[in-house]
């Protein structure tokens, strides 16, 4: 293939979103939608890609400040020839330009490929058959087969309008036919806009080949103009990524149920149920079992581990053959070793829990280090905070805390310790011992009577 330099068109205003954020930077799969078209312009190594942008470019140059991008402004949007006119000084002469859209998500590389293959001496189009055909501009073609022209939906006579294959808006060319037919265009239609679309004549009238691509798969030249074309999008975006994962042999009870925002990684025989949603980078080991309705997010979950239904994970490693849920929830900084079970309604924040242990009900756990086969009791509370600074508790192995017990932090509860239930902690509980606080007696009143309901 030869020197490639592709233009990305991305000056369009997107009024029809409704929002303040620019078109592009709405996302799919938690990905900007010009982060996917980028992505993609990188796989195909090209010399030097330019973004023309206007509405809002500001906002959008420092979403991509990392990237090595050629950033062109197109103060008015005069069309889509004129938005290429724009990045004309940064062309190289002894390049082939591809043109992407800015707000075509799925924009797939392979068709770039086949079509720059194409593109040596000659323009290439991608195009594709639509059953409504409306809105787009209709690949002419003569009698032979070759493309003739490209006529926009607004200036078609009513023949033209016939043709269903319409154009994609994505194409390429060398430079130096480039170059020379985009300083010829006019604007006499019926937009009064400078259209892309008018180099197909020229090169026809230049002699230049031109060849059209049909792609059949239309959502990967889908362009986003709402937020109706933006949810659906999303639903072929996370179907496709669920596909995948079903190749891959991971079970996904339900694919139209599964939302994977970021990377997923699955081991062997992973199963998933439905309505679960994947954050950032998730990595599941072999057999790992996720129930449906959880949420996960940058975490590591090992080998044999079970997620029960409704759980929340953020930022957390597990360690294998643990148990977790229903309904927990585990925050940032928490890293359980093998076989630990949290069960419903713990909270873990910023803390270690080793082998074996236990807390099973009802518990907030913070700042705490937690040693091997610990049992903490159902409503535990470590107080971690004082309202202004916090403070750790540890855990020694094999400790056993009663339920309803506060851990008031910073505090050390002994290997083997036993803390009686109710008991609200304050200092260091010696190892292999009882300690207990709570109120001394329990009393009786025998006779006494309920409050009854004032009748009125
Ligand atoms: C264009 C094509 C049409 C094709 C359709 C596919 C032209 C004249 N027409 O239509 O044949 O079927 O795309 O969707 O090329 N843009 C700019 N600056 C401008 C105008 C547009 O950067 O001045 C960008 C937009 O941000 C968008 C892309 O170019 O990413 C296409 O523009 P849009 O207005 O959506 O396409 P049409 O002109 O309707
Ligand atoms: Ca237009």
């Amino acid at each position: 293939m030869n020197k490639l330099n592709i233009v990305i068109l991305a000056a369009g205003k997107g009024t029809r979103m409704y929002s303040t954020l620019p078109k592009v930077l709405h996302v799919v799969g938690a990905k900007t939608i010009l982060a996917h078209v980028i992505d993609c312009a990188k796989t195909l190594n090209p010399n030097k890609i330019i973004v023309v942008y206007g509405f809002g470019g500001e906002m959008v140059k420092e979403a991509f400040a990392n990237e090595n991008i050629t950033w062109v402004k197109q103060e008015e949007q005069l069309g889509t020839g004129h938005a290429v006119q724009q990045a004309v000084p940064f062309l190289e002469d002894d390049a082939d330009t591809l043109i992407l859209l800015g707000d075509v998500p799925l924009v797939d590389s392979s068709a770039c490929r086949k079509l720059l293959e194409q593109a040596n001496n000659k323009l290439a189009i991608l195009s594709f058959n639509k059953d409504d055909p409306t809105g787009y501009g209709r690949i002419v073609r003569e009698l032979t087969g070759n493309v003739a022209a490209i006529v926009e939906h607004k200036d078609a006579t009513v023949v033209q309008r016939q043709i269903n294959e319409v154009n994609t808006g994505i194409m390429a060319m060398p430079n130096k036919y480039l170059v020379t037919w985009l300083s010829a265009l006019t604007n006499h239609n019926a937009q009064g806009e400078y259209y892309l679309t008018d180099i197909v004549e020229l090169a026809v009238n230049d002699k230049v080949n031109v060849v059209a691509e049909i792609t059949a798969d239309e959502w990967s030249v889908t362009g986003i103009n709402s937020k109706t074309d933006l949810a659906q999008i999303e639903r072929v975006y996370q179907l496709r990524n669920a596909q995948k994962l079903l190749q891959q042999g991971v079970t996904i009870k339900d694919p139209a149920r599964l939302d994977v925002r970021g990377l997923l990684n699955c081991g062997r025989d992973v199963e998933i149920d439905v309505n679960c949603v994947f954050e950032g980078n998730v990595s599941l080991g072999d057999n790992v079992k996720i129930s449906a309705n959880c949420i996960i997010k940058n975490a590591i979950i090992e080998a044999g581990v079970q997620i029960a239904p409704f759980t929340h994970i953020d930022d957390t490693k597990i360690g294998e053959n643990s148990r977790i849920g229903p309904f927990a929830r585990l925050r940032p900084g928490t890293t359980l070793a093998a076989d630990t079970h949290i069960g419903n309604f713990v909270e873990l924040k910023n803390s270690q829990v080793d082998v074996g242990s236990k807390i099973n009900h009802l518990s907030y756990v913070g700042d705490t280090t937690v040693g091997k086969n610990v049992n903490i009791g159902a409503g535990t509370i470590t107080c971690n905070y004082d309202g202004a600074n916090k403070f750790r508790t540890i855990i020694e192995d094999n400790a056993f805390i009663g339920s309803d017990s506060q851990l008031v932090a910073p505090v050390t509860i002994g290997r083997g310790a036993t803390i009686a239930a109710g008991s609200t902690i304050t200092r260091d509980a010696p190892a292999d011992a009882l300690t207990f606080c709570r109120a001394k007696d329990q009393k009786t009143i025998v006779g006494w009577k309920r409050p009854q309901k004032i009748k009125k």
